[in-house]
């Protein structure tokens, strides 16, 4: 365990996930500039745990809030200053989203914001049915300043956005899931459950995993014929990889089952 002023992180060697806290529930973990920083050296601190690995060591990542709640939103006690951090806050979903490995939000209670906007940078969302999801900067008379209203859009459609950021609605669980802003609802399963998913992703080729992640996120920006340009130039070197070799063995071998490291 590595803890930061606002961030516990955690790597589990043997199943090669890591673990991510966001720790600052006095504040139901309000993201301030620390926060925002710590995200980002808590990623980095976990992805150091490659450099001595044979392969790739970290290859999944569950973030999550401490003490029931995700996040609700940003600090509204930065808020009034002059440019409230600006360069940080766009950094760490950036650095989340651009992050070579897949990264699961286990979202319970509150989830407002720039958390909601968090975990939606993030691959995937599970949710506990006690989740509280939102955008409510309309309240504020500002809207999402970090890409909510975009991130819905492309999840769900811009009318979805629309409704949740001019709402500024909490809406439920199974409601963020009819619009497709959750993947997963789940009740007292939800810690089984992200682990059992986090783990499997992590017992797959990690380099066809992280190709996989980077090809999904520049589908939103590029029309067909490019993204399947795209692709073929991540399928061909893939070709090449121990990995491959193991996967195409596994599957003309009944009972050889492949360790996949990355290479
Ligand atoms: N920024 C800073 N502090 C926050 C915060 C935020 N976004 N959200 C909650 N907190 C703090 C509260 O000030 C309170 O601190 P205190 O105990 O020192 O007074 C503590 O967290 C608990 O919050 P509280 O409001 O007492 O809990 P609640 O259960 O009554 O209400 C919310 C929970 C989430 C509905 C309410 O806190 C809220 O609306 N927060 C702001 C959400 C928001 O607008 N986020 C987007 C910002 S752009």
């Amino acid at each position: 365990m590595e803890e930061f002023d606002t961030v516990d992180a955690e790597f589990d060697e043997e199943t090669h996930v890591g673990y991510l806290t966001l720790n600052r529930p006095d504040a139901l973990n309000a993201l301030s500039d620390q926060l925002r920083r710590d995200i980002v050296e808590g990623l980095r601190w976990l992805e150091s745990q490659n450099e001595d690995a044979e392969g790739i060591a970290l290859r999944a990542v569950v973030v999550e809030g401490a003490e029931g709640n995700f996040c609700a939103g940003a600090d509204i006690t930065e808020f009034s200053e002059a440019s409230p951090g600006e360069s940080s806050e766009r950094h760490h979903y950036q650095f989340v989203q651009e992050f070579p490995v897949p990264i699961i939000a286990k979202i319970r209670g509150y989830c407002l914001g720039g958390g909601l906007e968090t975990a939606m940078a993030c691959d995937f969302r599970f949710a506990h049915t006690d989740a509280r999801l939102g955008l409510p900067e309309v309240d504020l008379g500002l809207i999402p300043g970090a890409g909510g209203v975009q991130y819905i859009s492309r999840l769900a459609n811009p009318s979805a956005a629309k409704e949740v950021a001019m709402t500024g609605d909490h809406l439920s669980a199974e409601r963020a899931h009819e619009l497709d802003i959750v993947n997963r609802v789940y009740d007292e399963d939800l810690d089984e459950a992200t682990q059992g998913f986090a783990e499997t992703l992590a017992s797959k080729p990690p380099l066809a995993i992280q190709a996989i992640k980077d090809a999904a996120n520049v589908s939103t920006q590029i029309g067909l014929d490019e993204g399947r340009s795209y692709d073929r130039r991540r399928f061909e070197p893939l070709l090449d990889t121990e990995d491959h070799q193991k996967g195409a063995r596994a599957f003309a071998e009944d009972d050889y089952e492949p360790e996949f490291e990355g290479r």
